[in-house]
């Protein structure tokens, strides 16, 4: 994982927010394999930060120093201390909004195949999805550096830091750091959906962390549609994406669903 792009500063024409919804629920409502991929800005009306701009966690934590694989390495009782105890305190209270429920309910239509996410939090599978690629591994769970053994965080005491297995080897969540290759089976089940699918939803992901940001790319190589939910532009604004509903996720996708399920009477 690593961090190329740049953002860039196009917004596009000046839709009405309502055009919006019922152009992005028209395409959703015809579309035969729709893909989510999912970022932070999903997760913050369920009370979870961003890590970019402004309240993002890398305003506060340096994430070479906190988040990249050579500093855990190097001293994971000090980014246990700091960093990974306030994403365990944050992760386990967090409750799925209605941009995770929208989706689940899409995936139940039939219409949503597979969410690709960026987020560790879980709240996807919390709010029902089934089908998540989780691109960068998960927080839910930790594996211990020296035997393998995994088990889940919220069982975990805090009060030794860094946690240790029985083993004597110091746990590190499962999820992908800086500095590390996304798994492979997670990156080919990516790539294989986005080249499938007809519509792509880019939901709070400030795409400029590769390889996730190219997905979308390959999606629109493929001839898909792209629509951005997000209260800012990205780089894939007006050049990879149709269309940005420059909103925030939870309400824009209470209102697309109310769209959708009008245009599609007949599903459950
Ligand atoms: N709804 C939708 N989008 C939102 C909301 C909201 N309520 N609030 C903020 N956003 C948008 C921001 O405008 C921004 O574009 O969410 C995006 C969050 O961007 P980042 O913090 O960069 O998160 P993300 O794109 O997921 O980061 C990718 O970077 O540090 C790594 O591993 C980390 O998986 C993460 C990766």
């Amino acid at each position: 994982m690593r961090e190329v792009a740049k953002v860039a500063s196009i917004i596009p024409g000046n839709i009405r927010m309502e055009t919006l919804i019922k152009k992005t629920a028209e395409y959703i409502a015809s579309s035969k394999y729709a893909v989510a991929l999912t970022g932070a800005g999903i997760s913050v009306e369920s009370g979870i930060p961003p890590f970019r701009g402004k309240g993002g966690l890398w305003e506060k934590f340096d994430p070479m120093e906190f988040a990249h694989i050579d500093a855990f390495m190097n001293n994971p009782k000090k980014v246990w201390e700091m960093f990974m105890r306030e994403m365990k305190g944050m992760l386990v209270e967090s409750k799925p909004n209605d941009a995770h429920l929208g989706l689940a309910r899409l995936e139940e239509l039939g219409i949503l195949k597979t969410i690709i996410t960026q987020n560790v939090d879980g709240l996807h599978q919390s709010a029902g999805s089934k089908d998540v690629i989780e691109f960068h591994g998960n927080f839910a769970w930790l594996r211990c550096l020296e035997c393998g053994h995994r088990c889940q965080t919220v069982d975990i005491n805090l009060d030794h830091i860094p946690p240790r297995c029985d083993c004597g080897g110091i746990y590190r969540p499962d999820c992908v750091f800086f500095g590390e290759g996304i798994p492979p089976n997670e990156l080919d089940r990516s790539q294989q959906a986005a080249s499938q699918c007809d519509l792509m939803l880019v939901i709070g992901t400030s795409a400029i962390v590769q390889p996730s940001a190219f997905m979308p790319v390959i999606a629109k190589q493929s001839g898909a549609t792209i629509i951005e939910i997000n209260p800012e532009p990205t780089p894939l604004t007006g050049t990879t994406s149709t269309l940005l509903v420059q909103e925030k996720a939870g309400k824009a996708m209470r209102q697309i669903i109310t769209e959708v399920e009008r245009l599609l009477p007949g599903k459950k």
